[in-house]
Order: C-alpha cells, then sequence, then structure tokens
C-alpha cells in the first residue's frame, strides 16, 4: 500500500491567522487510532494528538463509562473491521467511530456508515479533516453522555491528593447519609474533576439503595486493592451514578462479624486522595478506631444533628465522651437537619449547647423521602427544592467558588 506523501504545513504570513487544529481534550473523551499498517497509524496518529494507536479494534480496551471516538483507518474498513465496530457500538453507547478511507467512493461510505461510523473522511483530504471530524464526533458523544462531560477521569493517580469529607453523626436516622449522598451529589454536578462518595457503614451502610445502584464491590473489597496501592483498581471498583459521581457502597449483606480496622481505613483514604478530588464518607454512627480514623484522615468533618432533643444530646453526650472538639475541632461543621421543623428548640439554643455555629441548615423537605424512594438524590430528582438548594450550597461551600463553577464555565467555553 502506498501512502500519500501529504503537506500538512500551513503557510504563514504577515496577514494569515494561524488557527491550531481542532483538538480534543483527553480528559473528556479519549480517541483510538485502529489502523494496521504502521505508517498509515502513524500519519492519521499525528494528526490527532493525544490518541491511542493500536494496530487492530480487537486490541482495544473499552472502559464502558467512558466516551471513546475510534479512528477507523483505510485498512480496519473492511469487512471484519466494520463488523466488530458494529458490535462495540452497541454494546459502548459512549462509543462513535471516524472512518478514514483512501478514497471516497459512494460504496465505502455506505458501508462505513451502515456499520456505524459517524463521519468519512478521505485519507488525503487535507488540512483539518481528520481532527475535525474526531473533534466534532467527540464533541456529539460528550453532549450527550452529561454524566461524564469534562470530567477528569481518574484512571490514573492524581497530581495533588484528593479532599476528604466525612460525614458523621453519633446518632443514626438524623440524615447522615441523605446529606452524604446529596453533597456529593451536587458536588459531581458542579465540579469538572472526580467526585467519589464512599460508604464505610458495614452494618446499616444504604448509600446504594438511596442511589438506586448495584452494590457490585464495596468498601471491603477497596481496602485489599488499597493496601496494594492500586488507584487504577480501586477506580475500577467504584460504580458510576447517573450525576457521575463514584460510588462505592457497603457490602450488599451487612457484615456483623467484619470491621475495618484503621489500617484499612487509612489504605481506603490514600487510595481515594488519589482518585477522586473530592471523597465524601458516609462514616457510621459508632465511636470505634475505624471511625476515628477516617475522623483523623478527614479535611472537614460535616457534623450532622437533627433538630430534636435525643439528637442534639446524644451528640453533645458523645462530643464531650470522646474529646471531639480536642481531637478534630476545627474540622468540624455543623449541619443542622430539619432546621425548620415545628419543634420547640432554637438553632440559637443548638449553637450555645453544642458550643459550634450553624454553618449549615437543612430544611425539612418532603422532597427528601419522595427522592429516597425513587433511588435518587434530591439534588437529581427535584433540585429547585428547598432541600437540594441548601445541599448545593453545603457543596459550593466545600468545593471553592472555582471549582464549582468549573462545570458551567466548561460549558460556556464549549
Ligand atoms: N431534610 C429532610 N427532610 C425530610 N426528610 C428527611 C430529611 N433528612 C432525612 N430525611 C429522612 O430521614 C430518613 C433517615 O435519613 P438517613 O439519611 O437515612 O439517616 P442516617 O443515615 O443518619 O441514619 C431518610 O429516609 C429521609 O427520608
Ligand atoms: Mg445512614
Amino acid at each position: 500500500m502506498t501512502v500519500p506523501d501529504l503537506d500538512l504545513a500551513v503557510p504563514t504570513g504577515p496577514d494569515l491567522v494561524v488557527v491550531p487544529p481542532p483538538s480534543v481534550d483527553p480528559r473528556r473523551c479519549r480517541v483510538a487510532v485502529v489502523e494496521p499498517v504502521a505508517d498509515v497509524r502513524r500519519l492519521i496518529g499525528d494528526r490527532l494528538p493525544g490518541a491511542d494507536r493500536v494496530a487492530s479494534i480487537t486490541d482495544l480496551e473499552v472502559a464502558p463509562d467512558r466516551p471513546i471516538v475510534i479512528v477507523l483507518g483505510p485498512g480496519s474498513s473492511g469487512i471484519p473491521g466494520l463488523t466488530a465496530l458494529t458490535e462495540l457500538t452497541a454494546q459502548h453507547p459512549l462509543l462513535a467511530a471516524v472512518a478514514v478511507l483512501d478514497h471516497l467512493t459512494t460504496d465505502g461510505m455506505q458501508a462505513a456508515l451502515r456499520a456505524g461510523a459517524r463521519d468519512v473522511v478521505a485519507l488525503d483530504a487535507g488540512g483539518d479533516a481528520v481532527s475535525s471530524a474526531v473533534a466534532r464526533v467527540a464533541d456529539q458523544l460528550v453532549q450527550a453522555a452529561p454524566g461524564v462531560v469534562g470530567r477528569t477521569d481518574a484512571t490514573a493517580a492524581r497530581s495533588a491528593p484528593g479532599r476528604i469529607v466525612a460525614v458523621f453523626s453519633p446518632k443514626g436516622g438524623v440524615g447522615k447519609t441523605v446529606v452524604a449522598t446529596n453533597v456529593a451529589a451536587a458536588m459531581a454536578r458542579r465540579s469538572t474533576e472526580a467526585i467519589a462518595l464512599v460508604d464505610a457503614d458495614l452494618q446499616y451502610g444504604d448509600v446504594a439503595v438511596v442511589l438506586g445502584l448495584p452494590p457490585e464491590h464495596s468498601i471491603v473489597d477497596a481496602a485489599g486493592v488499597a493496601a496494594a496501592d492500586d488507584p487504577g483498581s480501586l477506580r475500577d471498583l467504584m460504580v458510576r451514578d447517573r450525576s457521575g459521581l463514584l460510588v462505592l457502597p457497603a457490602p450488599r449483606e451487612p457484615m456483623m462479624g467484619v470491621a475495618l480496622g484503621p489500617e484499612d481505613v487509612h489504605d481506603v483514604c490514600g487510595g481515594l486522595q488519589q482518585v477522586a478530588a473530592v471523597s465524601v464518607v458516609d462514616v457510621p454512627s459508632v465511636f470505634d478506631d475505624a471511625t476515628f480514623a477516617i475522623l483523623e484522615a478527614a479535611d472537614d468533618i460535616l457534623l450532622v444533628a437533627s433538630m430534636d432533643i435525643p439528637s442534639i444530646k446524644n451528640l453533645k453526650v458523645g462530643m464531650q465522651a470522646y474529646d471531639l472538639a480536642g481531637l478534630v475541632g476545627p474540622k468540624l461543621r455543623l449541619v443542622l437537619n430539619r432546621a425548620n421543623a415545628q419543634v420547640k428548640l432554637d438553632p440559637r439554643e443548638v449553637e450555645r449547647v453544642l458550643g459550634i455555629p450553624v454553618e449549615f441548615p437543612v430544611p425539612y423537605d418532603l422532597a427528601v423521602p419522595v427522592a429516597v424512594n425513587a433511588g435518587q438524590p434530591v439534588v437529581v430528582h427535584a433540585p429547585r427544592s428547598a432541600a437540594a438548594r441548601a445541599f448545593d450550597h453545603v457543596a459550593r461551600t466545600l468545593l471553592g467558588p472555582d471549582a464549582a463553577d468549573g462545570r458551567r464555565s466548561a460549558k460556556r467555553r464549549r
């Protein structure tokens, strides 16, 4: 096969503005060139900076949750390559293809488009034809997958360690899981970076139920992987929910006999910091070594109290008995749930008793149990509800103004 000699040099002159060829941000969408002939593979690959290059479509590993544009070279656009493409496209909704043909014949184009290619370009088409087609298809793909728009997929280790936000309460039933799931989901909707949600409650963990997710792997599996210092495998254990959140649920069956040790917690937190920009951890309502290990590893602790006397009393007793203020005081940030409940309790009284200001009041809102029953965070199910707005405010505050507007400015830039 002869390789056309392409002149890709752009003439420059004093009056000519040189526009760089369109390129695809690898964090948004992966691009892979599939072509058996090495020279042609290089020729196409050189026009697509950052693209993977493989000889055969069967060499390609496709992650189910990451957009990918496959660029089929002329040597892959015969019947076997196109058949493989049809199968792959059916299996992976986040996969699209551009076919590069030696010449644009009607038959060749028809065959490629029927096999599922979204665009067809001639190998000797000048200028940016290939990179433009790939950028256009990548844009369509990413826009159709809102959960992954602009997200930094953390298969590799992060350069700076992520933050840990622990959500804790000495008493169950106060809204800890609702706070953790919604704050994490709101962060995932706002941030362009990976956000994780981890259920560390082995006995009563119900994050997976609240989000309507299958609990395939749990934090117990993660402890094993994290000990091996393998962030890629830790990431693979997590499921992605519809808002793009990476979730590590509790075990499917309550593990009465099993306890996470402080070393496990240490390993998992260290792994999470490499995988996600922020990891929100739903901490069990017990004061044991694992709990303290999480609180110690955390950058922020959302202390959840419900607006009733037993909840406030338990919080006060727990804080005193374990000297929470002495151990982790500066990290404590009080979330007062059901803050508008019609009870004879004044938030100022709560502040006085606990000695911490109420930073995040969350109102009682019927939209919360409705969303729980629908298996969705309320920030997704009823984003305009009062509770959703309160959770979004927590997420924005914890992310900081720049990160919190990441998704919006990414959209604007597009
Ligand atoms: N702000 C709220 N408004 C209305 N209902 C709420 C609110 N917060 C929590 N709930 C309800 O309380 C129940 C218990 O909350 P959950 O988060 O599971 O508690 P915990 O994890 O602390 O045991 C949930 O099923 C939810 O429906
Ligand atoms: Mg819970």
